[in-house]
């Protein structure tokens, strides 16, 4: 998905090669979202009046974008600058092919007076377009968002008075606008200016204050921290603290980093503010200020600045080929950092923080919806039999795209969890507005705190995983899953007739993240496998019962990246159609667990083996009857059986790696995909 990037200094004296590495930089943290091209605008080189804004396009990776703004000579890259605006944007396309002319930053006119970078989609593009057009303004693109600078152009040149401020035209522009955006302005009538809004896409601006000293100026601390310096001559004995802080301000050194995700700007500083909804972030004379469109003129919001607790190096991708690499070998630590804190293994209790002051209400439910797409969905399906054993409730679990679609009766007595990695998944952020606003009760569960979903649910859980970067999802998968058990075992906590049960799978999540490295520890041998397979065209996963989810996850790792047909089978399915493509030549995998299916997956395991099928086989350890029908098989530990998913999605998170890179594909970036789908 689109990705957002800009980079204010103030004070803060910077070469124009230091902006560009701070943009490029600032791209390249968000290129795991899944992008086609890049684009740059900076400021140029002084005219008389009005600066003037050069624009860098390019189809590709950010890498060939860094390469032109390297060989280009008509800009002086050591020229130092002491205020600056650039903004910077990774485009996937939407509206229009992935080219130079449709990637942004977008303009108004052919002098770039207002640049502008824009995740979401414009809805009513056509008609504004149409208006615009009427209006004598020319369109370059074929894209959606190229409306939105004509349209502040067009606003600016028509304004009643000479001066009217760039946080007002900006208002303007939205009120005019439906769909989807996170936007940030520049513009050559307010330089050094920044302007950024969202409603539906998020985004973020980071802050880093600097004091610097000059020669004549002394060193303040205030409330044990420095925070600056007072010019000498002002310094008495005893500092009065509005002097000096007021002085500290005029001298204020600041820079400021805006961003549609946290890992572009973690590197840079840990002060966030998340803009929510409406608010109209404005930044001018190296002050951040704030408001919200809707509200009653000069009102200003309230944001807090929040301290993220990512660290650089979670994002980084150590000694990996990939961050999906790194991310399936993180999941011993995920899955305990799940857990950490909430189960206590000595009393067998568990507490969600987040969801024990509503746990009576969730009791008393009609039912329970679960709400997700992708690998989020198959989390839910993963966890439904035990959810419904532990809570004795009814639970539907529901793709977020076809909950809406079919405009499903949700009622105030329903408890609909949405899940969700990033948290901005248009269709589930909708599933999840349209529930509330039936009046049920609405639990998230995602990875990314501050998110929206985090922030529009009545209560949730976190799961902890920690930033997952690669596109295909994995780590965030076993957390999902392990933070859905631990809210069944909750909800179970005083039912008597439970309690055998519930000790039993407590005592599966301590050995957990042991069993899963014994997993990890398979990955030479998985490897081997995908050499042999990693030419065929196809591949089927098939399985049963809590093992289903395992099949519709492993297939959905390997189409998405490493671009083979493959389909996760329900193996009691397999007579009513399936069974069609088992032949010597088409490549199965089958899992079958030590569980209540085993007796039905070993017939379908019949069926498939009668038919000169050669299945590849996922089972426990030890299990000669079965491995006895494999033609390879991958041989796991064995763990409780609501539990074992979490163990067997893992052979086929490594082999849909290993197949990927054997036939040559970029792990982190598959095609035509992206990380956060924060459109519909
Ligand atoms: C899985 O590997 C995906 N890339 C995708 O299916 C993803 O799980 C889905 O888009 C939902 O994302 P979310 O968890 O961030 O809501």
């Amino acid at each position: 998905m689109c990705g957002i990037f800009a980079y204010l200094n103030y004070r803060v004296p910077r070469t124009r090669k230091e902006i560009f590495d701070t943009l490029v930089k600032g791209l390249q943290r968000l290129e795991y979202r899944g992008y086609d091209s890049a684009g740059i605008a900076v400021d140029g080189t002084r005219k008389e009046g009005n600066g003037s804004i050069c624009l860098f396009k390019k189809r590709g990776k950010v890498k060939a974008l860094d390469e032109v703004l390297c060989k280009n000579d008509s800009i002086y890259l050591d020229a130092e600058l002491d205020v600056h605006f650039g903004i910077a944007h990774t485009r996937w396309a939407t509206h229009g092919e992935p080219s130079a002319v449709n990637s942004h930053p977008h303009r108004s006119d052919k002098n770039n007076e207002f640049v502008v970078i824009h995740n979401g989609i414009i809805t009513n593009y056509k008609e504004l377009r149409k208006y615009l057009n009427s209006k004598g303004y020319e369109f370059e693109s074929d894209t959606d968002t190229e409306v939105i600078p004509k349209l502040i152009k067009y606003l600016y040149d028509n304004r009643e008075h000479d001066f009217v401020s760039f946080s007002t035209l900006v208002e303007r522009v939205i009120q005019q606008l439906e769909g989807a955006f996170a936007l940030v302005f520049k513009s050559i009538h307010f330089p050094g200016e920044a302007i950024a809004t969202r409603r539906g896409s998020p985004l973020l601006i980071g802050v880093r204050s600097k004091y610097e000293l000059s020669r004549d100026q002394i060193p303040i601390q205030y409330n044990g921290d420095f925070i600056g310096g007072v010019q000498k001559k002002n310094f008495r004995n005893r500092v009065d603290s509005s002097t000096s802080l007021h002085s500290v301000c005029d001298r204020k050194a600041v820079e400021f980093y805006f961003a549609s995700d946290a890992s572009a700007i973690i590197e840079h500083t840990n002060k966030v503010v998340y803009l929510e909804d409406d608010d109209i972030a404005a930044v001018a004379e190296g002050k951040l200020s704030l408001h919200r469109v809707s509200r009653s003129a000069g009102e200003e919001s309230a944001r807090v600045i929040q301290t993220l607790q990512m660290e650089l190096q979670q994002i980084m991708k150590g000694n990996f080929k990939a961050f999906m690499q790194k991310e399936i070998f993180e999941q011993p630590e995920s899955v305990f950092n799940t857990m950490r804190g909430r189960i206590c293994f000595d009393t067998n209790t568990v507490v969600l923080g987040g969801l024990k002051d509503h746990l009576k209400e969730i009791r008393r439910c009609r039912r329970l919806i679960i709400i997700g797409c992708g690998t989020s969905f198959h989390a839910g399906v993963a966890t439904r039999q035990i959810l419904e054993e532990l809570t004795e409730l009814p639970v539907m679990v529901e793709l977020a795209s076809d909950f809406l679609d079919r405009i499903t009766p949700v009622f105030r007595d329903d408890v609909c969890f949405f899940i969700s990695q990033s948290g901005e998944t248009a269709d589930t952020l909708m599933a999840l507005r349209y529930c509330k606003d039936r009046g049920a009760l609405t639990v998230g569960v995602t990875n990314t705190v501050g998110s929206s979903i985090c922030r529009e649910t009545d209560c949730g859980v976190h799961i902890n995983a920690g930033p997952e970067i690669g596109v295909a999802s994995t780590k965030a998968y076993t957390s999902q899953f392990v933070a859905l058990i631990m809210f069944a075992l909750m909800m179970s906590e005083d039912r008597l007739s439970l309690q055998k049960r519930r000790l039993e799978i407590i005592s599966g999540l301590r050995q957990l993240p042991a069993l899963i490295k014994q997993v990890l520890a398979l990955d030479e041998h998985i490897k081997s496998i995908a050499e042999e397979l990693y030419q065929q065209r196809s591949l089927l996963v098939m399985g049963r019962g809590y093992n289903y989810a395992t099949c519709l996850e492993g297939a959905l790792k390997i189409k998405e990246i490493t671009y083979m047909h493959s389909e996760g089978i329900l193996a009691g399915e397999l007579k009513h159609g399936p069974l069609a493509l088992i032949d010597k030549d088409m490549p199965v995998i089958m899992v079958v667990m030590r569980d209540a299916c085993y007796t039905k997956c070993h017939n379908a395991l019949q069926q498939v083996t009668a038919r000169q099928g050669r299945p590849i086989i996922i089972c426990c350890r030890d299990d000669p009857e079965i491995t006895r029908c494999a033609y390879k098989n991958v041989e796991l530990p064995q763990t409780v059986d609501c539990l074992q998913g979490i163990l067997s999605v893992i052979p086929l998170q490594l082999l849909s790696f290993h197949l990927a890179v054997l036939r040559g594909y970029d792990v982190d970036c598959p095609r035509n995909l992206a990380k956060s789908v924060t459109v519909e």
